[in-house]
């Protein structure tokens, strides 16, 4: 019987490039506090967020996605049609099929496998992840991971618990072969006991009844447990960055930057307390600026510390994404 030849890929992979992009609506908490009963200095204090970016109606996805990869590509030296696999992390792409992927790939001139994956604000790391194996499987020689939302679309603005959280926006990497390792053991896994902390209202099949007064139907929005999120972010990502860093072989002492998913500045804090994070480490804080905007919020703040200098070209960085799910992964990897 013929035996089954196998391939065999790259001996280690590396993030080639990133690229980001921002949403130019910028939406600030006084705006929000016309839909919420609320304060700036609350929204400040309890979140960290000054302002949110909020996508126009021609900032879809697509454009967003399109937007980020080609400055990713750009900065790896890659063209779109070498390509081997587009994988695209979003929950906001209103279709339940066909992929957003497909329509990514084709704007960028390749015909290499593409798909989304649903992960929540795990979704980057878990893209770089199957990225990582899949060029050292020999499966691709790069693949492009982007991270996308309009979470705004999926906004109850008078929901008090959401409305200030989340924003809107794009950010890609190309993961290539490499000589040396750039990208850690992931540290990955899923807590579906926790399934209903963060959800929509009700499933896309329902069909929502218009108001009251007959206004438009209005839904489905994301719905969460905030404290029982924080709870679990703040206490159990701790522990996963931990264990990265080990799985990695380094200490928080050898990194060069902490890039956390921006979920709440004061779960950031508790993880870089937890890390014992010495204090020339740069910690990302764009949530500030960006607000909540899921599986985009690692790619953006790792372009924004690269371009403004905070975080060194090659120097070696701690990312973890968590979220709906409940679902999280951790990896260490050199920065392009
Ligand atoms: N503005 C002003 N006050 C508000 C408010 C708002 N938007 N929302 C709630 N409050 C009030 C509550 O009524 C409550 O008042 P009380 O003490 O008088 O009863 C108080 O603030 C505390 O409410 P609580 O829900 O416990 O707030 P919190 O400290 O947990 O902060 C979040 C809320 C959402 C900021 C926080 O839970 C959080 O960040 N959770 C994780 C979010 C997250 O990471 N989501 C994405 C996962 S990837």
């Amino acid at each position: 019987m013929a035996t089954i030849r196998e391939k065999q890929g790259a001996a280690h992979t590396r993030i080639m490039g990133v690229g980001g992009y921002a949403p130019s609506r910028v939406v600030t908490n006084d705006e929000v506090i016309t839909w919420i009963d609320s304060s700036d200095e609350w929204i400040r204090t309890r979140s960290g967020i000054q302002t949110r970016r909020w996508a126009t109606p021609e900032e879809t996805v697509l454009e967003m996605s399109v937007q980020a990869a080609g400055k990713a590509l750009a900065a790896a030296g890659v063209h779109g049609d070498q390509l081997g696999a587009v994988i695209v992390s979003t929950v906001s792409h209103m279709h339940q099929t066909p992929a957003l992927a497909c329509l990514v790939a084709d704007r960028l001139g390749t015909n290499g496998a593409a798909y989304d994956i649903s992960a929540g604000c795990a979704g980057f790391c878990y893209g770089v992840a199957q990225a990582s194996d899949m060029v050292k499987a020999g499966s691709a020689e790069y693949v492009l991971v982007v991270g996308v939302e309009r979470l705004s679309d999926l906004t109850d603005i008078h929901d008090r618990g959401t409305a200030f959280i989340f924003g809107d926006g794009a950010g890609a990497v190309v993961i290539g072969p490499s000589d040396t390792p750039g990208i850690g053991p992931v540290v990955w896994g899923s807590e579906g006991d926790k399934y209903g902390t963060i959800t929509q209202t009700f499933p896309w099949n329902e069909v929502p009844e218009p108001g009251p007064d007959g206004e438009p139907a209005r839904g489905p929005f994301l719905q969460m447990e905030g404290q029982a999120v924080f709870r679990w972010a703040s206490y159990q990502m701790a522990e996963v960055s931990l264990k990265a860093l080990a799985e990695a072989g380094v200490t928080a002492g050898d990194l060069d930057a902490f890039i956390p998913h921006q979920a709440n500045m004061r779960i950031t804090d508790r993880l870089v307390k937890v890390l014992g994070l010495p204090e020339h480490v740069p910690v990302a804080r764009t949530i500030a600026e960006f607000g909540n905007n899921s599986a985009a919020t690692i790619p953006l703040a790792m372009e924004r510390m690269l371009q403004d200098g905070s975080a060194p070209h090659g120097g070696l960085a701690l990312l973890i994404g968590f979220g709906a799910g409940l679902v999280y992964a951790a990896q260490v990897v050199t920065l392009p």
